[in-house]
């Protein structure tokens, strides 16, 4: 009986920085959002309960942009790797764990995706909990599909909140084999301390515009554009 080699646990954070090519802004460069809008009033409860319109127009703006956004190279190789393990044609486990709140990995293809803060497309009731699907403008009056109230807030996790499906996560990086991060600056936890957690028993890279501020945290780097290098990256992974 051929014993199987063990597949290879790879897990991918990604951030903002594999969605720019899509024509997303990221947060942190040059014209990035925060050059532009302060985090305290659009980006935390406090100031979601202090103008709850400015929040609404801060991220229905974010979405208008989503709807004439596409999946970009580096998206799609990620989903190429996925559906190969899916295929057979590679011997290993991919998940996703990303900082966006688009939805370009999945609509790219990818099926196992962790957003650990939120997402766009959706809203959270404060009142019953739902999470329904964010259509059209949403406002502050908007009742809720659910339970009628006005309720409703982006279903994004703000600063000083706790990020999501952080179990699941954790369970992902103690056992993986390769630790892969694609477009984010590094700058903010949990996400920032996962390649500390995972250096001991995983490779990891990281593939970036420019080279990592701190390059001895990674094994390696890659260092381009994410639509150039991704695909690059995984045609190494299986061999086309
Ligand atoms: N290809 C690869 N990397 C890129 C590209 C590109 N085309 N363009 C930009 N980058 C890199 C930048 O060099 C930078 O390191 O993407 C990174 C973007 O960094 P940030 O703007 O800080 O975005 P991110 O790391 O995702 O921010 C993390 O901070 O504000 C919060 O919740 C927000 O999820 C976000 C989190």
């Amino acid at each position: 009986m051929k014993q199987h080699d063990p597949a290879e646990r790879l897990v991918v954070l990604t951030g903002a920085g594999i969605s720019r090519e899509s024509g997303l802004e990221t947060f942190r460069d040059a014209g990035g959002l925060w050059n532009r809008h302060d985090i305290a009033d659009v980006c935390t409860p406090q100031g979601f309960r202090r103008d709850p319109m400015l929040v609404s127009r801060f991220y229905n703006e974010r979405r208008a942009e989503l709807a004439h956004a596409e999946p970009n190279a580096a998206h799609r190789a990620l989903a190429t790797l996925e559906q190969a393990a899916r295929d057979g044609r590679w011997n290993g486990e991919l998940l996703i764990v990303t900082q966006n709140i688009d939805d370009l990995h999945e609509r790219a293809g990818s099926r196992d995706v962790v957003h650990m803060h939120g997402e766009l497309r959706r809203v959270r009731c404060l009142s019953c909990g739902a999470t329904p699907e964010w259509l059209g403008d949403c406002l502050p009056d908007t009742p809720c599909p659910a339970c009628h109230r006005p309720t409703l807030r982006p279903d994004i996790v703000w600063f000083g909140e706790v990020p999501l499906h952080m179990e699941r996560i954790a369970a992902a990086l103690a056992a993986c084999d390769r630790f892969v991060t694609i477009g984010t600056s590094g700058t903010v936890y949990p996400a920032a301390g996962f390649v500390a957690e995972v250096r001991d028993h995983a490779d990891t890279l990281d593939i970036n515009l420019e080279a990592p501020a701190t390059p001895t945290l990674f094994d390696r780097t890659l260092v381009g554009p994410a639509t150039r290098m991704v695909p690059r990256w995984v045609a190494d992974i299986l061999g086309s």
